[in-house]
């Protein structure tokens, strides 16, 4: 059971403006979605109802995550479903006041299994025209590599997207952590990087600072997602504040993977009180129990030394190291302070 909430604050955390810089956009497929696409394209599930997946979400680790999403990823086949996919979640991201979402996307998953990337690119794409349009929500794609294949795999993705390339403004690493470190990207990301591409890699959520070092150093990310165990390297800590790194902190993703046994023990205040530049998101939301506005409402109500200054903060961070231009930062702050002026 989560404590309960200061009503002022609750109402704050979920009116606010902010960007959305950690979400993966498979992981916001519901699993009404799923058994809907599964039924649409006749792909056999092997969950009899939306309620025995649900009740599957029951995860130890990253790994056991990580075999429930690939096998929910399945039923992704034809442009509509990553469109509607994505689509589902700028309508739920709307709600919850999220002005600007940096989305991550794994064309392995999906190149793997057949379907082509440009059915992919051009969904997700189509998708994030539409939020802008409808919903007012501007929005930019970033290419994730699953770590845990082959440099060479990752290279032939790069070749694969580079046609597209003016629907996506970066890439990242994600997918299973332990035993496939940053370096192995090196070549990779050093490509990327002469191409202009913003860069961002898991690092720090399940693997150790070592592999937060790497990811800075080796392949030069400007962003690490996760990141929560830097704390166990105080050097790493003044690097990473020194050079104002961000870090794309998921609550609710944490505490289901079991980087942190509960809520109350998460180390985002320690975090915040390090200087760190801290944003909450929500990685998997269907997998994790909630949309962004879920994570910040459970994080605050289970650490009660986080103040209204401390939302304040995440929000401004969210835009500060978002990859939008100074002009859209700079009109969404203004957005964020008219919001806590107006509930002061
Ligand atoms: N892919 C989707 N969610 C992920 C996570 N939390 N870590 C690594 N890879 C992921
Ligand atoms: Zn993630």
């Amino acid at each position: 059971m989560t404590p309960p909430l200061d009503e002022a604050l609750r109402a704050l955390l979920c009116t606010m403006p902010k960007a959305e810089l950690h979400i993966h956009i498979e992981g916001s497929l519901e699993p009404e979605l799923i058994f809907a696409l599964a039924q649409r394209n006749g792909v056999a599930l092997p969950y009899a109802s939306v309620e025995a997946l649900r009740a599957a979400y029951a995860f130890t680790d990253l790994q056991s995550f990580l075999d429930i999403y690939y096998a929910g990823a399945s039923v992704l086949l034809e442009e509509a479903d990553f469109h509607d996919m994505a689509w589902a979640y700028f309508q739920r991201a709307a709600v919850d006041h999220v002005v600007h979402a940096e989305m991550f996307f794994d064309p392995q998953t999906h190149t793997e299994r057949g379907v082509p990337f440009a059915t992919v690119i051009q969904g997700l794409a189509r998708a994030c025209a539409r939020a802008r349009v409808e919903l007012g929500i501007s929005s930019e794609l970033i290419l994730c590599f699953l770590r845990h294949l082959s440099e060479e795999a990752a290279f032939a993705t790069l070749e694969q997207a580079l046609p597209w390339r003016q629907h996506f403004i970066g890439v990242g690493l994600d997918s299973g952590e332990r035993g496939n470190p940053p370096e192995k990207f090196a070549r990779v990301f050093a490509r990327c990087r002469e191409l202009g591409l913003h860069l961002v890699a898991h690092a720090g959520e399940e693997g150790p600072p070592a592999y937060i070092w790497n990811a800075l150093d080796v392949l030069h990310v400007q962003r690490i997602d996760h990141g929560v165990r830097c704390l166990e390297d105080p050097a790493l800590v003044r690097r990473l504040v020194a050079d104002a790194v961000p870090l794309t902190v998921c609550p609710l993703s944490n505490v289901k993977l079991c980087v942190f046994k509960t809520m109350a023990g998460h180390n985002l205040p320690a975090l915040l009180a390090a200087g760190l530049c801290v944003t909450v998101n929500s990685d998997d939301p269907a997998y994790f129990g909630g949309y962004v506005n879920q994570n910040f409402v459970e994080t605050f109500a289970s650490l009660p030394q986080l103040t209204r200054q401390h939302a304040y903060t995440l929000a401004r961070n969210s835009f500060k190291a978002s990859f939008a231009p100074p002009e859209d930062k700079a009109h969404w702050t203004a957005a964020l302070d008219s919001a806590f002026a107006a509930a002061a």
